[in-house]
């Protein structure tokens, strides 16, 4: 079975796509609702077996030990109203988050994606959901 790792897991995109994924993978989860409920539907997500929620703010250092297939990288600060009222620190926050992901995905050994192919438009990441379901 595939291990996938999916960041803002709660929000609108990585809700989703954890939904779908669960169904086939094991899958953990984090956010720390900054902006996201743990709504029921969520709730339902994450009793499954082969789900596991971690309630980490993504603006500290990664800590954790395992190696995933592919991380879905989605936890950001969003919205009209933040970005409007306090666009720098949201930019600060955004990128940090990006910079803590970014140092974890470099200690991953069998991640399919590299950030350059990304970058280059090379690889779209729905055609690795495709792939992994
Ligand atoms: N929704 C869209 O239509 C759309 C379109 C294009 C791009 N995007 C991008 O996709 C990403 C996800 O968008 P979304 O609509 O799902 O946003 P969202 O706000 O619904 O989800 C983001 C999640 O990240 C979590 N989060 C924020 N800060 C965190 C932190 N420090 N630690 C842990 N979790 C944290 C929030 O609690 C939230 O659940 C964003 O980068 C967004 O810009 C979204």
């Amino acid at each position: 079975m595939k291990k996938i790792l999916i960041t803002g897991a709660a929000g609108f995109i990585g809700l989703h796509l954890a939904k779908k994924l669960s169904g086939y993978c094991k899958v953990d989860l984090i956010d720390n609702f900054f902006r996201a409920k743990k709504d029921s539907e969520f709730k339902e997500i994450i009793k499954k077996k082969n789900v596991n929620f971690i309630n980490y703010n993504l603006l500290k250092k990664i800590k954790i030990k395992k190696q995933y297939d592919y991380i879905f990288h989605l936890a950001a600060i969003v919205g009209v109203n933040n970005v409007i009222s306090k666009p720098y620190d949201v930019l600060d926050k955004n990128f940090k988050i990006l910079e803590n992901i970014i140092q974890f995905s470099l200690k991953q050994k069998r991640l399919k994606i590299s950030i350059k192919n990304y970058w280059q438009n090379t690889i779209n990441p729905l055609i690795y959901v495709k792939k992994i379901i």
